[in-house]
């Protein structure tokens, strides 16, 4: 196990002042919860695309990212939950329109009275959550097509993401480079794999919008980097508070247990 030697700049957290361990128990504290509500968030914003909201999987990563390829939303919520809201025929009529391009012409004789009187019981514009299907211009906001998340919020996103999480990371692998951890390789791995991961991450965004395989990549990747930052977390935290001082460490000191300060 000891085959490689200690470090001569490496210090274990038992060698660390108290001060700085609870500082290193307290950001982890909160970091932690932080991942928890991250991950909450992730799954309330893209489970429940593919029609499945108990589980976040890759249609839905395809459909947030690359769009339902079902046209526009009109069209997604006509054959889906609004389906109940009127006769077939009056469906296709809706339908035929939009995928037509939905033209100012022929929305006022034939379109605007079967919405109003299917629709406008909900999408009056008297519930703001609701689109407000009352006028054509609040109806274009559905009829566009849709094709996922657009390249000006994913580059928004894509910074957000990178910078936080950079500094996510690094912190906790900061801490964790106290832990005492055999092999060596395996626990440089542990560090370094999140910081690509969120590369990969973070740049197959874009690509699932070319080629859907890709969301396989984004979800793997997320996997890995809750992984590693579990395993740093668990791993600080253990070593920072209840398992004394390695045998490697006490050795290099040549006392059997060294004061904590
Ligand atoms: C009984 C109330 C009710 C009626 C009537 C109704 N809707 Fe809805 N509609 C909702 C609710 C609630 C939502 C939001 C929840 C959801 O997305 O399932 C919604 C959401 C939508 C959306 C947005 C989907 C999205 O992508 O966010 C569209 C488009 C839509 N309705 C179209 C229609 C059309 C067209 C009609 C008439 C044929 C209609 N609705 C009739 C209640 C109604």
């Amino acid at each position: 196990m000891t085959a490689i030697p200690l470090h001569r700049h490496y210090l274990h957290y038992s060698e660390l002042p108290t001060s700085l361990r609870v500082l290193y128990t307290a950001a982890l504290l909160v970091l932690g919860l932080a991942y928890m509500f991250a991950g909450l968030y992730l799954f309330h914003t893209y489970s429940g695309r593919d029609g499945n909201s108990n589980t976040l999987s890759y249609d839905d990563l395809v459909i947030a990212y690359s769009g339902s390829g079902k046209g526009s939303r009109l069209e997604a919520a006509l054959r889906g939950p609004m389906s109940n809201m009127l006769p077939p025929d009056e469906l296709s009529v809706l339908v035929g329109w939009v995928q037509q391009g939905a033209d100012k012409a022929k929305y006022e004789s034939g379109i605007k009275p079967i919405l109003d009187k299917r629709c406008m019981s909900c999408h009056d514009g008297s519930n703001p959550h609701l689109v407000n299907m009352s006028s054509l211009e609040g109806l274009k906001k559905v009829t566009e097509q849709d094709t996922g998340t657009d390249i000006f919020t994913l580059v928004r996103v894509s910074h957000i993401h990178l910078f936080g999480l950079t500094f996510i990371f690094f912190l906790v692998g900061l801490i964790f480079s106290h832990a005492y951890w055999r092999p060596v390789w395996l626990k440089s791995a542990i560090v370094g794999l999140p910081f690509l991961c969120l590369a990969l991450d973070v740049i197959s965004w874009y690509l699932v919008k070319l080629y859907h395989p890709f969301a396989f990549v984004t979800m793997f990747a997320g996997m890995v980097q809750g992984l590693c930052f579990a395993f740093m977390w668990v791993i600080s935290m253990y070593q920072l508070w209840f398992s004394g001082t390695p045998e490697a460490v006490a050795k290099r000191h040549g006392v059997d247990t060294i004061a904590v300060g």
